[in-house]
């Protein structure tokens, strides 16, 4: 599915939105994430930072671990909002490889600008995929 200029228009504008919710009181870096799932279903996130640093969590992963969490797991398109239009880390590039490469992935400033337009696939070329794991006959069967 390609979404049309106002359905990106309104990811960018449902990612930014949720911005405001990042918890960021050591990188003042807030992200916004918006995740559109083939049901039509947006699932927002925002980066949660902790005073024990590893322990934080990124805005796309959120987001993706919301819709999971919730029985979705086919999208169409991830928005994400940042003052700079960053580009997501390799740890949501990874996490979102794993439900598909044809994802699209919108990455806004918070003028709504469009710096990067591309997929999964071109944002992570060679991901571990579930395919990758040698299936291991000792473990039991998933439920
Ligand atoms: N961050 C995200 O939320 N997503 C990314 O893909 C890159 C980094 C957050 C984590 C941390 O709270 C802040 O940005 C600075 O790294």
């Amino acid at each position: 599915m390609t979404l049309t200029n106002e359905e990106k228009r309104d990811l960018i504008h449902a990612a930014k939105q949720a911005r405001k919710w990042a918890y960021v009181p050591y990188s003042h870096y807030p992200v916004g994430a918006a995740l559109l799932t083939q049901s039509g279903i947006v699932y927002e996130g925002v980066n949660i930072e902790n005073a024990a640093f590893p322990t934080t969590m990124c805005a796309e992963r959120v987001a993706v671990f919301k819709a999971v969490s919730e029985g979705e797991k086919q999208f169409e398109a991830i928005a994400i909002v940042t003052a700079n239009a960053g580009m997501p880390c390799g740890s949501c590039r990874q996490v979102l490889s794993e439900f598909g490469l044809d994802t699209l992935v919108i990455i806004a400033d918070t003028e709504g600008q469009i710096a990067h337009e591309l997929t999964v696939g071109d944002l992570l070329p060679g991901a571990f995929r579930p395919g990758d794991l040698i299936p291991d006959k000792t473990s039991p069967p998933q439920p």
